[in-house]
């Protein structure tokens, strides 16, 4: 006798589970131990640290999209590319701070609700701000990463976690510096055509 195929019974099987719920496997602010031959205290002031860092890190990078969408006057096609391209490397920060707090045992912020109410970068408005105004705003969320960065580098030697020291002071401060010089060079108010 031949079977019959049940075929709602296959398809059942087939189907992606939806809607499935279960607790977080690690809560937000909690460490794991992790076998890199670091004090979990040393972990997990590295990890606060980070967090606060990856915060405004992100507030920087969206600064700079925003402000790519939204420029307007004579230089908006080198300022469209130039923040365009700070966004790029602000984002790749991003990735290796985050990254890093979960090398690190910790759990990273992610979402943007939670980026908000942690950044130290002022609010920007909804609108559109003038080149001049924009550069402004990004020097000063540049500064606050800066300022920071200095002391979490230093924090992070004096607790052995060289990772963290290498990964603030070679990628997060260099860049941060770099992209201070190209912004801020355009408002250095020198004559276009004639000296004087
Ligand atoms: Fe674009």
């Amino acid at each position: 006798m031949t079977k019959t195929l049940d075929a709602d019974e296959i398809l059942k099987h087939a189907a992606p589970l939806q809607r499935q719920q279960g607790h977080e496997i690690q809560p937000y602010g909690h460490i794991i131990k992790m076998p890199i031959a670091l004090e979990e205290s040393a972990c997990s002031e590295s990890v606060e640290n980070l967090n606060q860092l990856l915060a405004d890190t992100m507030t920087l990078r969206d600064l700079y999209k925003k402000h790519h969408w939204q420029v307007a006057g004579p230089t908006f096609y080198s300022l469209h590319l130039l923040f365009d391209k700070h966004f790029e490397e602000q984002s790749g920060l991003v990735d290796a701070i985050a990254e890093r707090i979960q090398a690190l045992g910790g759990v990273s912020l992610a979402m943007a609700p939670d980026v908000a109410e942690t950044t130290l970068i002022p609010r920007a408005p909804m609108g559109r701000e003038a080149a001049p105004a924009q550069i402004s705003r990004l020097l000063h969320a540049h500064e606050i990463v800066l300022k920071e960065a200095r002391t979490m580098a230093r924090l992070a030697a004096d607790r052995r976690d060289d990772g963290t020291n290498d990964l603030i002071v070679s990628s997060i401060i260099r860049t941060n510096e770099a992209q201070v010089w190209f912004v801020g060079e355009h408002v250095v108010d020198t004559p276009l055509v004639r000296t004087k």
